[in-house]
């Protein structure tokens, strides 16, 4: 008989958690430096924590870690630096506090300039803590470009949200960020290493082999291994970046975010969503010199109203995902129609 079993055993006042405890996590990047990134983790992790949830923001940009300065945290007594550096193991003991009630930090350096990016095995070590930090969020802030640790944190989370501006710079390393970590999520699902070999020729546009659309590729992976054709639709229809458009200053801006939905379905079958848009801002500068979240110093301002709202949503996203309701059809691309696109 469990312990409740007994009439004499007091029940718990709250109900206690369920089994499935571990943070809900999300990892915030972009391709791009500048783009934002850091005001979109910051403001969402503020925003959640605002509406009750506890929430621990990671920063994960070794080399230009500022993620503490926007939240008012000038000089983190601990950092992940230190887990990196291995002189400490335990990721919740780098764990400090924020000026905003419910959201706590992990800082990217404490005084340690340009920390290198962990190598694979402290990253895997890395990415199993995450899991276990004590909050209902675990935000994180990536690094630009396309550093296969970049990608991991990205892949690694429930939901990845990816932040371009409406530039043509932007925009370009957007794409190839999605390009990036479309591949890799396919090369990681597969278990064959011949399957993994064809993920990383197709990779190379001009390629050999003549590969150019995810259809090709499905059909030399079903090939050499079938076993590992089912993996492959699955690893292609469960990958669901979130895009985010910041800065934007006119209607053709906001638009930027259907287009690129557009092209990610036509030409990676995947259905990316299109979360919201922030405006640009004078009150993100001001509420940046304030070294604080512009939801908290500005809440009436657009970009802070707009940071609320996405917030909002991705909360909405994760309740629905944690119910296990299973997603609406059109969620699921079929083979017929996102494979036989060319691969961009
Ligand atoms: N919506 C916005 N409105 C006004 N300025 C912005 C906005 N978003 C970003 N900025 C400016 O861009 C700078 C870089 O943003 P940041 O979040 O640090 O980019 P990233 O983390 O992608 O490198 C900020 O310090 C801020 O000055
Ligand atoms: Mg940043």
């Amino acid at each position: 008989m469990g312990p409740y079993g007994d009439p004499r055993t007091p029940r718990p006042v709250v109900r206690p958690e369920p089994p499935s405890s571990a943070p809900h996590l999300l990892a915030v990047g972009g391709g791009k430096g500048g783009v934002g990134k850091t005001l979109v983790t910051a403001n969402l992790a503020a925003a959640l924590a605002q509406a009750g949830r506890r929430v621990v923001a990671i920063d994960t940009d070794l080399e230009g870690a500022n993620l503490h300065t926007v939240l008012g945290v000038p000089a983190p007594r601990v950092s992940l630096a230190d887990f990196v550096a291995k002189r400490e193991s335990d990721l919740r003991r780098l764990i400090v506090d924020t000026p905003i009630p419910g959201l706590r930090l992990i800082a990217g350096t404490n005084g340690h300039l340009g920390t290198p990016q962990p190598r694979s095995f402290r990253r895997v070590a890395l990415l199993s803590e995450l899991r276990k930090l004590p909050a209902d969020h675990v935000l994180v802030d990536l690094g630009a470009g396309t550093h296969p640790s970049v990608m991991d944190y990205f892949l690694v989370g429930d939901d990845g949200i990816l932040v371009m501006t409406p530039e043509p710079t932007s925009v370009e390393n957007a794409y190839s960020f999605l390009r990036a970590a479309f591949y890799r999520r396919l090369r990681l699902a597969m278990t064959n290493e011949s399957a993994r070999k064809l993920v990383h020729q197709a990779m190379d546009q001009g390629n050999q082999r003549g590969i150019r659309t995810p259809l090709d590729l499905l059909r030399e992976v079903r090939a050499i291994a079938p076993e590992e054709g089912d993996r492959f639709a699955t690893a292609v229809q469960s990958f669901r970046p979130r895009i985010v458009v910041n800065a934007a200053r006119t209607a053709e801006d906001v638009r930027l975010g259907f287009a690129v939905r557009s092209v990610c379905k036509k030409y990676f079958g995947i259905d990316a969503d299109y979360v919201g848009y922030v405006n640009h801002d004078e009150a993100v500068t001001q509420a940046i010199r304030q070294r604080r979240p512009v939801v908290v110093t500005h809440p009436s301002s657009d970009a802070a109203v707009y940071l609320v709202r996405i917030a909002r949503k991705l909360l909405d996203a994760a309740r629905r995902a944690r119910g296990g309701r299973p997603a609406p059809r059109s969620q699921a691309a079929s083979t017929s129609s996102w494979a036989r696109r060319p691969i961009a």
